[in-house]
């Protein structure tokens, strides 16, 4: 059974479905509805061709206690029916540690064993809900499936049992090599009359830079002064538009060229088109690492330190700053895109998800 809650979910969960049932094992998929409207959730389902959940737990938002809450008491009815062999769980968000501690207190009674796909990444700031869901995820997992090597380091210092740890390489980068050509002929940059390598492209949703009111204009001004040399294009996410609205911050917006959510392909689409990307974002810094376009990180720390040794992706000096940022952004856009060539980080190669079936098979996960 694999668990999908929130839009990062979506292109982590699509390729293991598709590996599973290509390997011939029953395979049920959750949406637990963290994600609920068309932009942020059902867009992607088209685009990444998940087929419809088995079940729509149908949460939606609250607070964090209320949202994790909510996915328990509504998924426990859920494993308790069903019984799967093994649990998959991927990610950070509210959902996967609420799906994964509920199989875990059901550990006896169902026997059912939790994978967690994307273990042992750490910021190290515990202010960051999603640092608190990783951790604890990785604390109730059986198996711990890692994107890079450095996810091992942490998970040794924190004493986990290295047989229960296995790197098996970045599966959202499965999803990108498979829409690669497709986000390409889509040409989103083009049909916004801008031009490859002509723009910057922008999200931000972490709570430390949004929910500020301080942090957030301060960062929209960095972004108009990058706007004076570029279009900044900046698909915005809900909650930040909300706090936006609520901080009386629009006019800041007024010098960016902002867009609704998109879907997956387009998201891609004008990522792999653009001169630079500035971004508070995990899978961004992920793909743009594969993408060759030079990126900063517009947080504290980086819980993808792979992509910053790789060289494409920087930290923004801390605090941010408008000199900071435009600093930052100038020396990106002179590195350039990066001709990565064949030479992409390990097991960032597409085949994540094969070698997630085969750990699971060689576990004895499947019933005769
Ligand atoms: C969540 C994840 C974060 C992930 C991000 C990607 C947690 C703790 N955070 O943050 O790790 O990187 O998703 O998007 O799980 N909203 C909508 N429509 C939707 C979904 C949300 O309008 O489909 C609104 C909600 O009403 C809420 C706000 O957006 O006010 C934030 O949603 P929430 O689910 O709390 O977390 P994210 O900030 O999206």
């Amino acid at each position: 059974m694999l668990v999908a809650g929130a839009r990062p979910n979506f292109m982590k969960v699509a390729p293991i479905l598709f590996e599973l049932r290509r390997g011939g094992h029953a395979c049920q998929l959750v949406h637990t509805g963290q994600h609920y409207d068309t932009l942020m959730s059902d867009a992607f389902f088209v685009d990444l061709g998940l087929p419809e959940p088995d079940y729509h737990l149908g949460v939606g938002s609250g607070t964090h206690a209320q949202q994790t809450a909510l996915v328990m008491s509504a998924f426990e009815p859920v494993l308790i029916k069903e019984r799967p062999e093994w649990l998959i769980v991927v990610g950070d968000v509210n959902s996967t540690l609420a799906c994964a501690l509920v199989a875990s207190k059901l550990r006896v009674e169902l026997g059912c064993r939790i994978a967690h796909v994307e273990a042992g990444l750490r910021s190290n700031d515990w202010r960051m809900p999603e640092e608190v869901n990783r951790v604890l995820t990785d604390r109730l997992s059986d198996l711990l499936l890692t994107p890079s090597r450095d996810a091992h380091e942490n998970l040794a210092r924190e004493g986990i049992d290295p047989a229960r740890v296995c790197f098996v390489g970045n599966v959202m980068i499965d999803m990108l090599f498979a829409r690669l050509e497709a986000a390409r002929a889509r040409d989103l940059a083009g049909r916004l009359e801008l031009h490859r390598g002509g723009y910057v492209v922008t999200t931000l949703h972490r709570p430390s830079n949004v929910d500020d009111p301080g942090a957030l204009r301060g960062i929209l001004e960095a972004l108009a002064r990058v706007a004076e040399t570029m279009p900044v294009v900046f698909p915005i996410h809900p909650r930040t538009r909300k706090n936006a609205e609520a901080f009386g911050l629009l006019s800041e917006l007024a010098a960016l060229r902002t867009l609704e959510p998109l879907g997956y392909v387009d998201m891609l689409s004008l990522t792999d088109g653009a001169a630079v990307c500035l971004t508070d974002s995990g899978g961004l810094q992920e793909e743009t690492t594969v993408l060759g376009v030079p990126c900063v990180t517009l947080r504290e720390h980086t819980e993808r330190p792979s992509t910053i040794e790789f060289g494409t992706n920087r930290l923004a000096p801390w605090p941010l700053t408008r000199e900071g940022v435009l600093r930052a952004f100038e020396c990106a856009r002179e590195q350039g895109r990066v001709d990565i060539g064949s030479r992409v980080p390990e097991g960032w190669d597409g085949k994540a998800a094969v070698r997630i079936r085969h750990t699971l098979e060689d576990r004895g996960a499947f019933r005769p």
